[in-house]
């Protein structure tokens, strides 16, 4: 069968991340960074960067659970959009283990090939009514 590219250089950076790795890490996301440009006027000039995901790294086992934790406007979201690859990391790498393999999907720019593994990741959307507690005021939540 043929090997998608992200495949094949996935495989010979397994090489060289191997001495860490153990088979059961599902994820593993390195030094993603994901910078928004600030533009400014109608010639859209490029006057700086939000830098809401800078640098972070962490690896996900099997059957784990990770929470990411910040205030509002931190980066969490923007994190697992990128992750998610609904937004292009300006650096970085995202291994997803699948049958066996780890796969780089930041290296992956094909919306179709993309599809095979949106089918074994999702982000479900916070539901506000369950997150909230109606007994609680706004005020008391957010104090
Ligand atoms: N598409 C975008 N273009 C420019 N800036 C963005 C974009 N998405 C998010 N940001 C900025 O990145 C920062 C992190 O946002 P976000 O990831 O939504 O934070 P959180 O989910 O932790 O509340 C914020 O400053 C936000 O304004
Ligand atoms: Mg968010």
């Amino acid at each position: 069968m043929h090997k998608s590219k992200a495949i094949e250089e996935s495989e010979e950076m397994d090489d060289k991340f191997d001495k860490t790795k153990s088979e059961d890490i599902i994820l593993s996301v390195k030094n993603l960074k994901m910078h928004f440009p600030v533009v400014k006027g109608s010639l859209r000039r490029n006057v700086g960067w939000v830098k809401a995901v800078d640098n972070v790294s962490f690896d996900i086992k099997e059957g784990e659970t990770l929470g990411l934790v910040g205030e509002s406007g931190c980066g969490k979201s923007t994190c697992g959009r990128t992750i998610m690859r609904l937004l292009k990391q300006t650096d970085g790498k995202v291994l997803f283990g699948i049958d066996g393999k780890k796969v780089d999907l930041s290296t992956i720019n094909d919306k179709i090939e993309m599809q095979k593994f949106r089918r074994k990741m999702q982000i479900i959307f916070q539901d506000p009514f369950s997150s909230l507690d109606p007994r609680m005021t706004v005020r008391d939540i957010i104090g």
